[in-house]
């Protein structure tokens, strides 16, 4: 669920109102099944909620006008307990209704609080947990609205980010956390809540880290921020380096477009300043003590969707150029396998939002267990990035659209990188290989940038194919992780089964689903390497020998498809493992042009969440 909280006067164009609605425009993908705001007014209190996309409740909010008020509060919700309906649609009110409260995760023990309160008589209007809240905070506020929050929030069992208001104090909103995003935007005049940095960056960079199991006091002049004791600590702060202006469409006519297009200055970003002259890496913010990195010996990626993805492509180079085993694991099942673990384990946790709740309960899980983390994370100030021993940040800038692309190119880059320094660290296995290949790296934004100079043909193979309803991709080696990506995206965006394969699974089974004018992806390895792209041309005669389309991604120059592929998308000479950073984007194009050709919202796909803060 997206938060925004806001205290001030507004400018003449932007009043509190405005502010709650501009910060979950901005952070609507982090789920959009229904939206609502609360604002305080003196003496009032006043909120709108509607289910659907944000647009709705502007609608209502058009035909049913709110006081501007001076302090305000906006949800956009994902739902979890229940339907997504104008009911259950945040915020929810205090029995008096002059409280109103927004909530993002799960309050485990609401069961037990709600038939508590049924007993003593509160009567309930939604199915959600966050109600609960609203009915306790409403009970125990005194007039202080802190005091009221650090007393409920001890009784909460759980993960949330809560901000509520009162038609008292109408110059303040309170926000707590536990296990759920909340940083705060510190302005000249007016203070911002925010689940992440995007609520606010429009109006300021400077901003403020709220730890676990804290509260916060936000008036226009004033943040104070208390620990669950409520003895009043110092939070750190932190500047955004973000630019702005990337959280908007810019000319495009979507997000996604926009970030796939960003890509090859997004990979640049990741590089910038991390090596040397002579070609040295220089990774000092890692803050874990070289003598632990030499001793490490193995490395666990946990990541979740996309982002495990762009592990899977890690194990293959880091496990080449450092000889150190690497598993990969989606954090979910991680957490609760009891996974081989101890101190010389070094878990890397990949997150574009750095709030995925299913891999901040595995690196948890892994710290307890004596291993360090280390985080490849995209935002400044989230969780994960807060709770990791060390933090390599992306710096792809803001990922708006659900679908991740530039953050999956950049988690791969910052994977080569941790690959490349661990190699230089622990002496050099393959030394002319390594160097040569930072040099490959910093060539990888041109050649991106080919890809994306082709991307018309991309789009006319996918609006010719809107009717198609499965799609398989294969690929081997690193081609594979990039097969599943391409599936993943396909499913996400067009609502098409797509699965990928690894091709040398292809006779173990999946060649049971080939037949006449069945439509397969290949990823074809660089000819250069015989032994592997043999293999995957075999693969393609294979396919093409019962009737299906291929459509293959394969190196400028390579002609030996050329007379099995129906389709055929070039991408420039790269060195093997560096290869999906070229062959995802034609499938990133392709997914995003045929979701569009069939109508879909590419930004916004049913169902799905961009940060998924619940386990
Ligand atoms: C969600 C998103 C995916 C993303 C995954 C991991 O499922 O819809 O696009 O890859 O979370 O997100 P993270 O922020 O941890 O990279």
């Amino acid at each position: 669920c997206g938060i925004v909280g806001y205290v001030g006067p507004g400018t003449p164009s932007t009043r509190p109102l405005d502010a709650a609605l501009d910060g979950l425009a901005r952070l609507e993908y982090r789920g959009y099944d229904s939206a609502g705001v609360a604002v305080v007014t003196p003496g009032g209190l006043s909120s709108a909620k509607k289910a659907g996309k944000l647009a709705n409740l502007r609608q209502v909010l058009a035909e049913h006008p709110l006081p501007e008020g001076t302090a305000s509060i906006g949800h956009t919700r994902w739902a979890t307990h229940g339907a997504p309906t104008d009911v259950n649609a945040h915020p929810h009110l205090s029995r008096d209704g002059r409280l109103a409260v927004i909530h993002n995760g799960i309050i485990e023990n609401f069961s037990t609080l709600r038939s508590e309160l049924a007993d003593a008589g509160v009567p309930f209007t939604s199915e959600t947990d966050t109600e609960v809240v609203a009915h306790l905070l409403g009970r125990a506020y005194a007039g202080d609205l802190t005091d009221a929050m650090l007393e409920v929030t001890r009784r909460l069992e759980g993960a949330y980010t809560l901000l509520a208001v009162h038609a008292d104090e109408p110059g303040v909103v309170v926000g707590a956390r536990r296990n759920s995003p909340l940083v705060v935007g510190l302005g000249d005049g007016e203070n911002f809540l925010g689940s992440d940095v995007s609520a606010f960056i429009s109006s300021t960079r400077e901003a403020m880290e709220i730890g676990q199991d804290e509260v916060v006091t936000i008036t226009a002049d004033e943040v104070r921020v208390r620990d669950a004791g409520g003895s009043e600590i110092q939070a750190p702060r932190f500047r955004v380096d973000w630019d702005a202006d990337a959280a908007v469409k810019d000319g495009f006519d979507t997000f996604m477009e926009k970030e796939i297009h960003e890509q090859p200055k997004a990979v640049a970003d990741t590089l910038l300043g991390r090596h040397d002259e002579d070609g040295n890496l220089v990774l000092d913010e890692l803050r874990v003590d070289e003598s632990v990195l030499r001793t490490v010996d193995k490395i666990i990626v946990v990541a979740c969707g996309t982002a495990a993805y762009a592990g899977h492509v890690t194990k293959y180079a880091v496990e080449h150029w450092c000889r150190i085993p690497v598993e990969v694991e989606l954090a979910h099942e991680f957490r609760y396998r009891d996974p081989v673990v101890d101190v010389r384990t070094l878990v890397v946790a990949i997150s574009q939002s750095g709030e995925t709740m299913d891999t901040l309960m595995a690196i948890r899980h892994a710290r307890e267990q004596g291993a360090k983390v280390l985080a490849i994370v995209n935002t400044h100030g989230s969780t994960i990035a807060r709770e990791s021993d060390a933090v390599l940040y992306t710096h792809a800038g803001p990922e708006v659209a659900v679908a991740s692309t530039k953050a999956f190119l950049s988690q791969i880059t910052a994977c080569y990188l941790l690959g490349l320094y661990l190699s230089q660290l622990r002496g050099y296995k393959y030394p002319d290989e390594v160097a040569g290949y930072l040099d490959e790296l910093g060539r990888l934004p041109e050649k991106i940038q080919q890809v994306l100079d082709a991307e018309g043909h991309v789009k006319d193979v996918a609006r010719a194919m809107k009717d198609t309803d499965a799609v398989l991709f294969l690929g081997r080696h690193v081609g594979y992780p990039v097969a599943l990506e391409g599936a993943l995206k396909l499913k996400e965006l067009a609502y098409i089964h797509a699965e990928g394969f690894a091709a040398g699974e292809l006779k173990h089974g999946p060649i049971a689903l080939i037949e006449p004018g069945r439509d397969v992806f290949v990823i074809v390895p660089t000819p250069r390497r015989p032994l592997l792209h043999n293999k995957v041309v075999s693969n393609i005669q294979e396919i093409r020998a019962r009737g299906a389309r291929t459509l293959v991604i394969a190196e400028e120059g390579d002609d030996s498809i050329d007379q099995w592929a129906e389709v055929i998308f070039r991408v420039p000479r790269t060195p093997t493992l560096m290869m999906p950073l070229v062959t995802v984007v034609p499938l990133q194009i392709f997914a995003c042009a045929l979701a569009a050709a069939k109508g879909l919202d590419v930004d916004q796909p049913r169902n799905l969440a961009k940060s998924v803060t619940v386990e």
